[in-house]
């Protein structure tokens, strides 16, 4: 192998600096090391020519093939780091990721506003001390009619259009208040001051005022002494809490067969401040529910003694005052899930 002179070697390293510049990718990167670096480079051939120069020549060689060595070295780490750079540079460009640009809204689930009706009067009941009972939805003829003081044929059955299913003896219920007789079975003779909220179903025209399914929240209390005072205390309590501390009530003799004596409680009209509009009917008031002293045969029926035990109960419709407290036009939305009306509240 020929030596190669100092000269030599210093032109070679000129003319790889020169190379260097043009070097674009991590390729052509690789291969200028190899060739200006690698072992058949003229910086190693001048390492290897050392051996065979004479004494006086070895150091300046020596000191020329290191110098060249470290500046290639040193121009390629430059190299490597600007185009780590621009590749950087570049896959930023082609995301691009405008971090100035607001963040995109969060689309929040929400209550349905039965269910937000629902849960003001377990609190307000719940405040009160009452629990919450649940009963089944599919009930007996028994529990629905027979135990609450209607049997077979009596022609009270026929307030509650019925859906029956192909079962005997089994159908939806059409109120809540079976399942005052499922609580008494399972208490007696404890005490009992629950509420028993639900869906219910009647069988019934399909309009913007009723539906076939519905929810109600029925209301029993059960021990020693409970009187007709306390129901209406219970109520008015309730009637202020949910449509204000001014609101006017009254509680209007009616009949019920599962209590005695019965009795219904309007609210005034809050639409129309009792002056009398479409929504009241030009009455003024809105009846809100039914109520009365639990009927001795249902207390008995429950497991109670009539004689020594008295109660009370009531049954309120949830879906037709959410409807006037929210004025909203037809009873169907609040099953449809049309996202457009649930929006809303
Ligand atoms: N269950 C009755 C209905 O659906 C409402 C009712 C009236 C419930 C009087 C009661 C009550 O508990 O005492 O129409």
């Amino acid at each position: 192998m020929m030596a190669i002179t100092q000269a030599e070697l210093e032109k070679e390293k000129l003319t790889a600096l020169k190379q260097l510049k043009a070097v674009d990718n991590e390729d052509d990167l690789n291969s200028w090391r190899v060739a200006c670096l690698g072992r058949s480079s003229a910086v190693t051939q001048a390492f290897s020519s050392l051996g065979s120069l004479s004494k006086e020549e070895r150091p300046a060689m020596g000191k020329a093939a290191n110098e060249v060595r470290k500046a290639l070295e040193a121009a390629l780490a430059e190299r490597q780091e600007v185009l780590r750079e621009a590749s950087l540079q570049r896959s930023l460009q082609s995301e691009h990721l405008d971090v100035t640009l607001p963040g995109r809204p969060i689309l929040h689930g929400r209550l349905h506003p039965l269910t937000q009706v629902l849960r003001r009067i377990y609190r307000i009941f719940g405040d009160m001390g009452f629990q919450i009972y649940r009963s089944p939805e599919v009930e007996t003829d028994d529990n629905n009619f027979t135990y609450l003081n209607m049997p077979p044929y009596h022609p009270a059955r026929d307030m509650w259009d019925t859906f029956y299913t192909s079962d005997e003896g089994v159908l939806l219920r059409t109120h809540t208040s079976p399942g005052q007789i499922r609580v008494m079975r399972e208490r007696a003779p404890e005490d009992i001051r629950v509420i028993l909220p639900g869906a219910t179903a009647r069988y019934e025209q399909l309009t913007a005022r009723s539906e076939i399914e519905f929810v109600q929240v029925e209301l029993l209390v059960v021990g020693k002494g409970v009187t007709f005072s306390e129901l209406k205390g219970t109520l008015l309590d309730f009637a202020k809490l949910t449509f204000g501390e001014e609101a006017r009530t009254r509680l209007r003799p009616s009949h019920f067969p599962f209590t005695e004596p019965s009795a219904e409680m309007d609210v005034e009209c809050f639409v129309c401040g009792g002056k009398g509009c479409g929504v009241c009917k030009g009455t003024g008031w809105l009846e809100i529910l039914g109520c009365g002293m639990v009927h001795p045969v249902v207390l008995k029926y429950g497991g109670y003694d009539p004689a020594v035990y008295s109660g009370f109960a009531a049954g309120m419709g949830i879906d037709r005052s959410t409807l006037m407290r929210y004025r909203i036009d037809d009873i169907r939305h609040f099953r449809n899930n049309d996202i457009r009306f649930l929006e809303q509240f």
